[in-house]
């Protein structure tokens, strides 16, 4: 995670961001701190990546990276505002003991449009991550990749439209949320036969930003506003843990968006 110390709206590269309208540079960092604390109350490891005065949008490090096994992609963005983000996190990472890291000749802005489940590497593509990313993440993770086309420009990343719930097992398969409308009707279909038990989110669940959930297999860590969402996920036995995150939402973020995972 990395501090929304210089986080601003500066430019708007998404539907969710307005220059002319005020943000709080000092909530934002309150609401960051609560996410961070939340994730470790949960028992979770946090590291922190220091900000870059500058880049207002490097608090959303999902964005700068995708690590499965070890193995380190990293992000070229699609935004020249955001593209000298990439290199501070690529140092990150080899000053942190991963030694098998790749910078990407595609753009690709790694978990916004990346997704493990497990098993597959769920890829997004339509607004930001080329679909040449695609199959240079599957040829540089060595993992399976399947295509997916977001259609909405609101939910411009993947992670603002699916989320993993819980990851594959030998005993059970992955279990993802998503929002259906974000998807073109293939990707709908794909989809459907991937994850016939998927939990469907509805508009106002897609429009808070309940999809940019971050999900241990057990707790849940969403946007307040989710509850519709959260009441479903409770009765499938996960655990809602709810974060205002409506400063960060001013850039079109939320938990997810905040959160690179190092898997190993
Ligand atoms: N303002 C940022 C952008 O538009 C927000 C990124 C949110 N991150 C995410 N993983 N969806 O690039």
């Amino acid at each position: 995670m990395c501090p929304p110390r210089y986080f601003a709206v500066e430019y708007a590269i998404n539907p969710w961001m307005d220059p002319g309208k005020p943000v709080d540079t000092d909530r934002a960092l309150a609401q960051w701190t609560e996410l961070r604390d939340t994730y470790r109350r949960l028992g979770h490891t946090v590291d922190e990546v220091p900000p870059e005065p500058g880049l207002p949008d490097m608090v959303f490090a999902a964005n700068s990276g995708t690590v499965i096994d070890g193995r380190v992609l990293g992000a070229r963005f699609r935004a020249p505002q955001r593209a000298a983000e990439a290199e501070h996190f690529r140092r990150w990472f080899v000053e942190h003991g991963y030694r098998d890291v790749t910078m990407p000749r595609q753009i690709n802005e790694a978990e916004g449009d990346f997704a493990w489940t497990g098993r597959l590497l769920l890829a997004g593509t339509g607004f930001r991550t080329d679909p040449a990313a695609h199959a240079e993440a599957q040829e540089t993770l060595g993992v399976p990749v399947v295509s997916l086309r977001l259609t909405d420009p609101r939910y411009y990343h993947l992670d603002t439209a699916l989320f993993v719930l819980s990851e594959a097992t030998e005993a059970a398969p992955a279990r993802v949320a998503y929002y259906p409308e974000a998807f073109s009707r293939g990707s709908r279909r794909v989809l459907e036969r991937l994850f016939p038990d998927a939990v469907l989110a509805t508009a106002a669940d897609a429009a808070c930003f309940g999809l940019n959930a971050v999900s241990d297999g057990r707790n849940v860590v969403l946007p307040v506003e989710a509850t519709g969402l959260a009441g479903r996920l409770a009765a499938l036995g996960y655990e809602p843990v709810f974060v205002d995150i409506s400063e960060l939402r001013k850039a079109g973020g939320g938990p997810k968006c905040c959160t690179l995972e190092l898997r190993k």
